[in-house]
Parts: structure tokens; sequence; C-alpha cells
């Protein structure tokens, strides 16, 4: 089995002194394509810093995370750019979506920064919003729109370079149950039908049931 996240005893501390925080005290994880991770444990353990760290957000203190074998922090900073617009995707847990564009104009920002065309990026974007359930709201504000649809436009910002491995951090978090569910069997029929790596940040035990194997985080080690 492919390994497509390896961290090797990760260490992170935050600030320096009396202000010093070790967030992270040794990680040591691996995760297998194909996988639906979820990454589980109390606020403040440490699981934002490690997701980041693996998607190359944040830079460890200590260690290394190799992404398909590959160390990205050893390439140039333009490299790792590069690689990681076309390797990882990141759903965050307050969407994040731009208000004064489209919904698929925002689907569409990761090609558009890339110095993708603009109707080819339209084009793809839109066939990504029905993927996700909702082609209708390609030429409206997120604003209009209810949580978990726009929930569902950051999953399909996140899929647009088709990347390998995708990070979501609290996905469910601002959703009703129900709609918490419904983003939960969205992203599960993600890994199925594209072969991606899926690592989910989460504190809701109601969604447990979708992950292949769950890691528990406290005080920033994995217990
Ligand atoms: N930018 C930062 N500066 C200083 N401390 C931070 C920063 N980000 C997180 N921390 C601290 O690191 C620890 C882990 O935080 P975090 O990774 O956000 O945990 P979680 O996502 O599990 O709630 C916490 O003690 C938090 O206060
Ligand atoms: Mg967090």
């Amino acid at each position: 089995m492919e390994i497509a996240v390896a961290c090797k005893n990760i260490k992170k501390t935050y600030g320096a002194g009396t202000t010093k925080v070790e967030a992270l005290r040794g990680i040591d994880l691996e995760v297998k394509r194909g996988e639906l991770l979820m990454l589980m444990g109390p606020s403040g353990s440490g699981k934002t810093t490690l997701i980041s760290i693996i998607a190359g957000i944040l830079m460890q203190t200590e260690g290394e995370c190799l992404l398909s074998g590959i160390n990205v922090n050893k390439m140039s900073d333009l490299e790792k750019t590069h690689y990681r617009g076309k390797h990882i995707g990141f759903v965050f847990q307050a969407f994040n979506l731009i208000p004064m564009l489209t919904c698929a104009e925002n689907v569409a920002v990761p090609l558009l920064i890339n110095g993708g065309e603009r109707k080819e990026a339209l084009e793809k974007s839109k066939k990504l919003l029905a993927d996700v359930g909702i082609p209708e709201k390609a030429d409206v504000s997120p604003a209009e729109l209810s949580g978990g649809q726009q929930q569902r436009v950051a999953i399909a910002r996140s899929l647009i370079n088709r990347p390998e491995l995708i990070v979501c951090d609290e996905p469910t978090s601002f959703l009703d149950h129900e709609t918490g569910i419904k983003v939960m069997e969205l992203l599960r029929s993600i890994v199925a039908s594209h072969e991606k790596t899926l690592i989910v940040v989460s504190h809701d035990v109601r969604i447990t049931s979708f992950a292949d194997r769950i890691v528990r985080v406290e005080d920033g080690k994995i217990i």
C-alpha cells in the first residue's frame, strides 16, 4: 500500500521565552493513499497545527513530513508553492469564500491564480459544483447560500486542481447535524471515486463512522 503522508517526529513550537508554546511534541503518523483518516482531540491539542504542516502552510520546528515520499520542504519556495497548489487541497473550518465573487468564480480561484484561462477555469468549476450537488448556484454570491452549501463550494474549490491529498479542518463544525452528515458523505464519495487521500480534523463524534481510521491527538502527541 502506497504511503501518501509520512510524518516523522514532527515538533512545533510557537513563540519563545515566556510565551513559548509546544504545540506538537513529536508526531509520527502515516496515512495510506485512498484512506480517510480522522484526527480527533480536544481544542488546543495541535490538530490544526499538524494538518497545516502536512499541507505545507506552516513549517515545523523539527522532524520531517514526506508526501508520497517527497520532502516538499527541500524544494525552493516557488517549487513548494507550485507543488502545494497542484497536489494538496485545503478545506477550512470557516469556508473562506470571497463574497464579491460568484460561487463558480470562488471555485476557480486556485486555477486563476496559477494563470489558468478564465473560460476554461469556469467550465471546470461549474462541473465541480454539479459534482458536489449545487449546479444551480454557479452564478450567485456565496453570501446567498446556506452553511452546508457554502461548505460544498469550499470542497469544490479544494478539488479543482485534482489534488491527491485533501485536508479538512473541522469541515462540519458550523453545520447542523444533518448537513454535517451530508458533507461527510460527499467527502467519503470523493475518496471512493477518485482514490484521494483525506485527512479530516474533527471533534464531532457523530461523524466518526465515515473514517477508515481515527487517530487521537492530545497535548501535541498521538495517543
Ligand atoms: N500562531 C500561533 N501562535 C502561538 N500559539 C499558537 C498559534 N497557533 C496555535 N497556537 C497554540 O498551539 C496549540 C495548538 O493549537 P491548534 O493546533 O490550533 O490546536 P487545535 O486545532 O487542536 O485546537 C494551542 O495551545 C494554541 O494556543
Ligand atoms: Mg483547530
